[in-house]
């Protein structure tokens, strides 16, 4: 229940969240930013001509409340001030005929448990990368528990449904795996037991691969575990937040720059790019990126929503481990996917598909 009768208050990240109770009179809630809460604190006026004697520039963009909570008719915030605290009393008629977000709708964040996305290959049979096929239109990603160790049998469902390998300057599997000998180009984080964190594939080639499936051989003895993150619905969850920060990130281009021993791809495009104004399609690898080219002036601004970007992936990622015979597959165009460092000798098999003719 989104309302309740009585008033009620909630902190978020950045902003607080005021229920003004179902009295019938105008917004039911209303959002403001910590930030404004501070600037219109009601006591910081002059005692003799009422005039206001906060500046916002003094504010740090990051203020928070220490604590927030309803008083009768008023909203109390306690603010951690030099070596004490400075408290503030907002009648809620009075935020009530400020509101500036009343009764504003929240994007949800992300999902974040892998319990959504995993089915166990069992229940599937041989339904299986039909089914996938679904989970990944919903979801982006699908988690298959038990399928086995022939990566073959799992390409040959695939491309049942027609998918087709997509090989790359890697060659058609990938073998992540510490001693690699099987792949070319192998002068890349995967094949090390170094995180890798959260990054899309192939970000530097025109069309990257739609979709990855990170088959499982053997888990390592520490670590190694696997995190995916929705970069469609977290850039839509940011639009929701900063409007700024989206806009630099959907229309500034970046550099991805991928330059290998043997192998080199550039591509110049925003994080995300739109089609018909909607999130179509991420890029984003930290560990390919050339140096930013991006007008002076944004510069510093573009970094801001770069870091608040990732902070939402970060936040919001699923995180499990794969086991032997299980197989992780996403949509690149969508997810993010990471996995952390680790020990031991663990074997992942990559193996990139794409609908023919998409
Ligand atoms: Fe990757």
């Amino acid at each position: 229940m989104d309302v309740g009768l009585a008033p009620s208050v909630q902190l978020k990240e950045r902003h607080l969240r005021v229920r003004f109770g179902s009295d019938g009179a105008g917004p039911r809630w209303a959002d403001y930013h910590y930030r404004w809460l501070r600037h219109f604190c009601p006591c910081c006026r002059h005692p003799l001509t009422g005039e206001r004697t906060v500046c916002s520039s003094e504010i740090a963009a990051d203020v928070k409340p220490l604590r927030a909570e309803l008083d009768g008719g008023d909203l109390v915030l306690e603010w951690k001030e030099g070596g004490g605290s400075h408290p503030s009393r907002f009648p809620l008629e009075w935020l009530r005929d400020n509101a500036y977000a009343p009764d504003r709708e929240e994007m949800s964040p992300p999902a974040t448990r892998v319990e959504d996305v995993a089915l166990a290959m069992a229940d599937l049979g041989d339904g299986f990368a039909a089914t996938s096929l679904e989970r990944l239109a919903r979801d982006g990603v699908v988690v298959l528990r038990g399928a086995g160790e022939d990566t073959e049998r799992l390409i040959g469902g695939f491309e049942s449904r027609g998918l087709a390998v997509i090989p790359t300057h890697f060659g058609r599997i990938e073998d992540l795996r510490t001693d690699n000998t099987t792949n070319e180009n192998t002068d890349q984080l995967g094949y090390t037991d170094a995180a890798v964190e959260l990054h899309t594939d192939q970000p530097y080639i025109e069309t990257p691969p739609r979709y990855q499936m990170l088959h499982c051989m053997r888990r390592a003895e520490r670590g190694g575990d696997s995190s995916v993150a929705d970069g469609i619905h977290a850039a839509r969850h940011l639009q929701s937040l900063d409007a700024t920060a989206y806009e630099l990130l959907t229309t500034v281009p970046v550099r991805f720059d991928r330059r290998q021993k043997a192998f080199r791809s550039l591509q110049i495009r925003p994080i995300v790019e739109l089609r018909d104004g909607e999130p179509h399609q991420v890029r984003l690898s930290y560990f390919t990126y050339g140096p930013h080219r991006i007008a002076f002036d944004l510069l510093e601004a573009w970094y801001a929503a770069y870091a608040r970007y990732v902070a939402i992936l970060e936040e919001h990622a699923i995180r499990f481990s794969l086991n032997a015979g299980d197989a992780l597959v996403y949509d690149n165009h969508r997810m993010l996917h990471a996995r952390t460092p680790f020990e031991g000798a663990r074997w992942v098999r990559g193996v990139y598909f794409d609908t023919p003719g998409a």
